[in-house]
């Protein structure tokens, strides 16, 4: 097999053992998992499970006690946040972090702080989203705050691609949205994937979930209780144990 047959296999990301938490409390009890390029991979699990807590810590928030992080072939472990972005994996946090007073605009210009980029990248790629993102380029200048709910989730996913991730963690985008707003967040998603962004998805909308992933992990207690295809795994046990306890 050829260099590049085996390069294009190995996973863009590949997590293994991975134990982290906050100060004095262990909350990744060693969790292992991989997404490749053009994968949509969910993270399942009941509140506490550890689900926000793996994305902070792959995004260079949290410490790593131990375990390692493979990211397109390098360590991210130890690696700043910052760099973590640059080399392309990017987290829309939990809730939305925008500036609420600020602007559409001003929002989308922040996404882009300290990368230097030249006038005529960071208009190309402020195009690119908004064409992604029609709403929002029909009122740049609201403020954020007074987007709707599912416009908030929008534009935070906005101002992560801006960054041009290869992966994008996604935690929670559809906290609060109703059901038609989910299925258009679901629709970005997708679209994502297909332009050749890589998905991790955190879920409490199982079913939603499972509906767009290629592969899900359940997680339970900082574990990773079993993984597998969507349609293995919806109504199945695992997922009962990973909700309901026992
Ligand atoms: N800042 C913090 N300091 C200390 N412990 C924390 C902190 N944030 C979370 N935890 C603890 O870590 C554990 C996992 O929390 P985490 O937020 O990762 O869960 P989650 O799976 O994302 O849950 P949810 O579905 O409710 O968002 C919980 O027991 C929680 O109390
Ligand atoms: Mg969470």
């Amino acid at each position: 097999m050829s260099s590049d047959a085996l390069g294009s296999e190995a996973p863009l990301l590949e997590v293994r053992d991975l134990v982290s938490g906050y100060d004095h409390v262990r909350v990744l009890e060693g969790v292992s998992f991989e997404v490749r390029d053009r994968q949509i991979v969910t993270i399942l699990g009941s509140n506490g499970a550890g689900k926000s807590t793996l994305l902070k810590t792959l995004s260079g928030l949290l410490v790593v006690e131990s375990g390692s992080i493979q990211f397109g072939g390098k360590s991210l472990v130890g690696r700043p946040p910052g760099e973590i972005v640059d080399a392309g994996l990017c987290h829309v946090a939990e809730g939305r972090r925008l500036f609420r007073t600020q602007s559409v605009m001003s929002n989308l210009e922040l996404g882009l702080y300290g990368t230097r980029l030249s006038r005529a990248e960071e208009k190309r790629r402020l195009d690119e989203v908004l064409e992604t993102f029609p709403m929002l380029a029909e009122r740049p200048n609201i403020a954020a705050g007074a987007l709707s709910g599912g416009q908030q989730q929008m534009l935070a996913i906005a101002q992560a691609l801006l960054r041009t991730p290869r992966l994008l963690m996604l935690d929670e985008p559809s906290l609060g949205l109703a059901p038609i707003v989910v299925d258009q967040v679901m629709a970005v998603i997708q679209k994502l994937r297909d332009q050749g962004v890589a998905i991790v998805l955190v879920e409490q909308l199982v079913e939603r979930a499972l509906e767009v992933a290629d592969i899900a992990y359940v997680l339970r207690s900082g574990r990773v209780l079993g993984s597998g295809r969507p349609e293995e795994l919806q109504g199945s046990d695992l997922i009962k144990r990973a909700y309901l306890g026992g």
